[in-house]
């Protein structure tokens, strides 16, 4: 195993991260040399009918997957615990893995969201929450790290976009804010990841020769659609995470003999974009109440397979209104 030795480097603050880092990277094994991987993302189960939602819990269930990876906009705050505790229970034993979207704090706040939710993981010792310095290792040759990621604000028009942003009215941090500081705060959640990443990824990608990055918000504007048509600047404030990607484009290119998958999703338009030859990223589709696979893959060195699941192409914002996820 090879351990850049530099990251190991650091001030106090970066060696306590990266003790924790160690740490769990110690203790969650998956232990599988041919792990499938069950992608998931913006299932939005607070829109499902229960009969849709048991027909999904019950496809989880049937799936060969060996962990099921999900990427935000699971829920909405109110029934974000028992939809958790659902998806953990049709999942089980297999672990679950999963970062928060935007949609998973509508109606409450981003501090009470992550502290209900590591409540939840706490009782359900198959579900994590990634964004605490985790590395999960997948197989020998992979491994698995992750960060919320938002909507940054920053490609496209920025802050003089007219389009609205759910966010400004659903989620309690963003109350009583006037324009420019609702950007802000955009712009430091989206920093929030990159900061993450920054001190994970290289780590990860010294220890590994491919890492899958999940995360909510496409990291590259190109693979971020609406409608089924490339986003427009009106829109791009709110569909990537220009920091995020920075950050992972630079550190790709520091390990170019190692392999980045980002997935995300959050557009609800499924696209791919190949950033460097060593660096993809996939967005998955999704139809809000209608929660589905983004499909079964394959993980190893020269990155991700799909075996099956859903065509790339789906997108569910064709010829509708569905608005920003
Ligand atoms: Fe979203
Ligand atoms: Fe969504």
């Amino acid at each position: 195993m090879r351990v850049h030795a530099s990251f190991l480097i650091g001030d106090s603050e970066y060696s306590a991260f990266t003790i924790r880092t160690l740490a769990a990277f110690k203790g969650v094994r998956t232990n599988l040399e041919k792990p499938l991987v069950l992608w998931l993302t913006d299932l939005h189960l607070d829109r499902s009918s229960d009969t849709r939602k048991i027909g999904f819990y019950e496809e989880i269930r049937a799936s060969t997957a060996s962990v099921i990876v999900i990427t935000g906009d699971i829920s909405v705050a109110r029934h974000l615990p028992l939809h958790l505790a659902e998806l953990a229970a049709a999942a089980s034993p297999r672990k679950v893995f999963f970062t928060l979207g935007n949609h998973d704090f509508f109606g409450s706040s981003i501090a009470k969201v992550e502290g209900v939710v590591a409540g939840v993981c706490r009782s359900q010792v198959n579900l994590q929450h990634l964004g605490h310095g985790e590395i999960i290792r997948l197989n020998s040759d992979t491994a698995l790290v992750g960060h919320r990621g938002w909507g940054d604000g920053r490609m496209g028009w920025g802050a003089r976009t007219f389009a609205r942003n759910p966010d400004f009215a659903a989620i309690a941090d963003f109350r009583g804010l006037s324009r420019g500081e609702s950007f802000a705060l955009l712009r430091k959640l989206g920093q929030e990841s990159a900061t993450y990443l920054r001190s994970v990824l290289p780590y990860a990608l010294s220890c590994f020769e491919h890492v899958v990055v999940a995360t909510h918000v496409p990291t590259f504007t190109q693979a971020a659609f609406y409608r089924r048509k490339p986003c427009d600047n009106l829109r791009q404030p709110f569909y990537s995470n220009l920091s995020a990607g920075g950050v992972i484009l630079r550190i790709a290119q520091r390990f170019p003999k190692s392999k980045v998958t980002v997935l995300a999703g959050h557009t609800h338009c499924a696209a791919q974009f190949q950033a460097l030859p060593n660096l993809a990223l996939r967005v998955g589709g999704a139809r809000p109440g209608f929660p589905g696979a983004q499909g079964l893959f394959e993980v190893s060195a020269a990155g991700l397979a799909q075996k099956s699941g859903s065509p790339v192409s789906r997108c569910s914002n064709r010829g509708g209104t569905q608005p920003p996820a």
